[in-house]
């Protein structure tokens, strides 16, 4: 496997609403992904594996704060290492990045470990969140310092 990692362009984001779909149980629509394109604070990356698609990390960065509204990996490509290789990418995309900042489902354990093992603490819940199935979310923040 050799996992290369850059920005979409709006031929990707069929590959990448697949992902999603096949991820999530509220997915966003393809559109909501060729709109982000164009959003000046969004950045979506992916993680490709020669031609096929991966997975992808949806962030937005403003005034410090990068939010990362989503993150997902196909099933037979997870715990090789690419969640983690795509938060640090979008890390290093955004060099003033001072606080990195997220929402997770309170039954998702798997990416709340992810987030664990990348330093992230729990810092607080937003309740009933989630919708389909309506769930809280838990809030989890990792401090970076920026450039001063
Ligand atoms: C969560 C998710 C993105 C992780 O992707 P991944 O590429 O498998 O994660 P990585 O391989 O980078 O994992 C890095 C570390 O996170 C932790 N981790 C990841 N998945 C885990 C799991 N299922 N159980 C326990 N720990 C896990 C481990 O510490 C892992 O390191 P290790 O494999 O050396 O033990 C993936 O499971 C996924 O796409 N899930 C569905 C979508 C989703 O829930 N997204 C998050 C929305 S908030």
């Amino acid at each position: 496997m050799n996992i290369h990692i850059r920005e979409i362009s709006k031929d990707d984001c069929h590959a990448v609403w697949e992902i999603e779909k096949a991820c999530f149980s509220d997915p966003w629509s393809e559109d909501a992904f060729f709109k982000e394109l164009c959003n000046p604070i969004c950045s979506i990356l992916a993680a490709f594996d020669g031609e096929i698609t991966a997975g992808f990390i949806n962030v937005w960065f403003v005034a410090g704060e990068l939010t990362i509204n989503n993150i997902a990996v196909r099933e037979e490509y997870r715990r090789h290492g690419i969640a983690k290789k795509l938060i640090n990418a979008a890390i290093e995309r955004y060099p003033d990045t001072e606080q990195v900042l997220l929402e997770v489902r309170e039954s998702n354990h798997a990416a709340q470990e992810l987030y664990k093992k990348l330093d992230f603490t729990y810092t607080g819940t937003r309740k009933n969140y989630y919708t389909n199935p309506q769930e809280d979310a838990l809030l989890m923040t990792k401090t970076i310092g920026g450039k001063k």
